[in-house]
């Protein structure tokens, strides 16, 4: 988990609020349809469909329903996000993707449902290229996994489904 930076305000949300938890949105963000064919030597083998698969099973074996979403388009993503509210999602896994490092307006629907948030990311975005460095996410975040490749989302689902 990355520590917050310096000077960042503590994060809104409480760790491990139980309200709706059982319910988590898995939000992918562009090009992560592309998973298995894109550049493996850095985002792996597997497909997002091999990665969903797998989270939707461990979230049934605990009893939790896990909706996964991917979009290319960040409106498509906001909208996704704001729709939460009202199915009582209790905590989301988002991998921004590029709009990490861009992002302000899904910044903004994250923090305007005020609903926990896990941010991550396949590759080590500390260890790439300088401008992946900054997200517009990880001090809003309860935590943030990155550089585990997609164990980093189970990881993130374990840690919700034990707060339930
Ligand atoms: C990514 C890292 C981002 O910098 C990049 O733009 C992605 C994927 C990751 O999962 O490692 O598309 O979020």
């Amino acid at each position: 988990m990355a520590t917050r930076l310096a000077g960042a305000k503590a994060p809104r949300i409480r760790v491990g609020s139980t309200q709706g938890a059982k319910k988590v949105l898995v939000l992918h963000g562009p090009n992560l349809n592309m998973l298995g064919s894109r550049e493996p030597e850095i985002y792996g083998r597997e497909t997002l469909a091999d990665i969903d698969r797998r989270l939707i099973a461990l979230g049934k074996a605990a009893g939790a329903s896990v909706i996964c979403f991917q979009s290319n388009h960040e409106g498509a993503l906001i909208d996704r996000v704001q729709q939460t509210r009202a199915e009582h999602v209790g905590y989301i896994i988002a991998n921004p993707a590029g709009f990490t490092h861009t992002s302000v307006a899904l910044r903004d629907a994250l923090a305007g449902v005020a609903i926990p948030f896990i941010e991550v990311h396949l590759s080590n975005i500390h260890a790439r290229e300088p401008f992946r460095r900054q997200s517009y996410f990880s001090d809003q975040a309860v935590g943030t996994i990155c550089g585990l490749g997609s164990r980093g989302y189970e990881l993130a689902l374990q840690f919700i489904l034990q707060q339930a």
